[in-house]
């Protein structure tokens, strides 16, 4: 690689909250959207001249050597393997796909084309979890036996906005109309494959979804999704345990994780009113958590949504380009974040029966 990474930026929407144009080693060479009014934001936001209105018109110009992937969910896997078959890396919104086949797809197309892949799962970033993985990888944890990772999002009670996005402008129903909540699980089981790189390898989950909602049931989306709430047990190849929820509606809101170490145990703020707090065995509690912007360069320093993590993202991949290394969510940890949820989908599906979630690592078990 060079020493500036030349990066094409797809979808205005999430893909308009990253940092690529204030880092030092990186410069936008295009931006790629299909609606008109998204496709200037992302010129002006970026700073760059050249727009397209398609991915595939980006894959055509040779000045790009990364493209970052921010359409809708069902499209990741289709367009993260035809940006790594024209040869960029890519760094591509969660989750990975909503198959396992295309977990394997996108891995397979990542491993032909020896280009790098990252998935952009802002919970790997979020500042408590950067401190409880270096916590842990210091020892201080011992084994984290059992964890409570969960992603609410409400829909109902006052909270119109996720529901709005299930229409365009135009009126037309998005991919969000319907869309299963464990097909979107890397918010929550992130916060364990990102902070102890396990394995969840055991799934029993369980469904509920509202009979009075026109958009959720089979025949009602394009996912014939039933479900508006999922809840799961899930045990690791370490066999540890680890209660994994994702739900739309309930009366409730935010990404957050309970860590329970033999000798640490940290809890994530949450709406109930809990506070940020690590309670360690004989020692001090830790209820602040460091400034962890210094790690940034200078030009990026600065604050974003979904608990600080969007810089830390931006940073990371394109610091792996340069450096020529796996970046920290590389294809791998990717899939183990994405897979346990298609999983847990289907388990929920047939009324909760325990099932096996496919390794994809390149070696078993690793
Ligand atoms: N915390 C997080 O990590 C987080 C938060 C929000 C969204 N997301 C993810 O980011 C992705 C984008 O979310 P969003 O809310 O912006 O969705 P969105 O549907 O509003 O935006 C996707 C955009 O991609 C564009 N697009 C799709 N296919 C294209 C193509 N072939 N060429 C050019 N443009 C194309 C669409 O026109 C659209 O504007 C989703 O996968 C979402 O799940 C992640």
């Amino acid at each position: 690689m060079p020493d500036k990474v030349r990066i094409g930026v797809v979808g205005g929407g999430f893909g308009a909250a990253f940092q690529w144009h204030l880092h030092p080693n990186c410069i936008v060479e295009a931006v790629a959207e299909m609606r008109p009014e998204r496709r200037q934001r992302l010129l002006e936001l970026y700073g760059c001249e050249k727009a397209y209105a398609s991915l595939d018109e980006l894959l055509t110009d040779d000045r790009i050597d990364a493209v970052a992937v921010f359409s809708g969910v069902p499209d990741h896997a289709r367009h993260s393997i035809a940006v790594m078959d024209a040869g960029k890396h890519c760094i591509c919104a969660v989750p990975v796909a909503i198959t396992l086949d295309d977990c394997a797809a996108v891995i397979a197309a990542k491993e032909r084309n020896s280009v790098r892949y990252m998935m952009a799962e802002t919970s790997y970033y979020r500042w408590e979890t950067i401190l409880v993985r270096e916590l842990y990888e210091a020892g201080e944890f011992g084994d984290v036996l059992y964890s409570e990772v969960e992603y609410y999002h409400p829909v109902y009670d006052g909270h119109a906005e996720r529901k709005a996005l299930w229409w365009d402008p135009e009126g037309n129903r998005t991919w969000r109309y319907g869309f299963a909540p464990f097909l979107y699980p890397t918010h929550s089981t992130g916060f364990l494959v990102g902070v102890t790189r396990e394995r969840l390898t055991k799934i029993a989950a369980l469904g509920w979804g509202p009979s009075d909602d026109p958009g959720v049931g089979v025949g009602r989306n394009v996912y014939d999704n039933p479900f508006s709430v999922g809840a799961s047990l899930m045990q690791t190849d370490r066999g540890h345990l680890c209660r994994c929820n994702v739900m739309w509606g309930i009366h409730a809101h935010g990404e957050r994780a309970q860590w329970f170490g033999q000798y640490a145990a940290a809890y994530m703020p949450g709406c109930a009113g809990q506070p940020f707090v690590v309670q360690r065995n004989g020692k001090p509690d830790i209820t602040e958590l460091p400034d962890y912007l210094q790690r940034l360069p200078e030009s990026m320093r600065l604050q974003s949504g979904h608990g600080g993590s969007h810089p830390f993202l931006t940073n990371e991949f394109v610091n792996a380009l340069i450096e020529d290394r796996e970046p920290a969510v590389n294809v791998y940890e990717a899939v183990a974040m994405t897979a346990p949820g298609i999983v847990a989908h289907a388990s929920a599906l047939q009324g909760g029966p325990q099932l096996d979630v496919p390794s994809f690592d390149r070696h078993s078990g690793t």
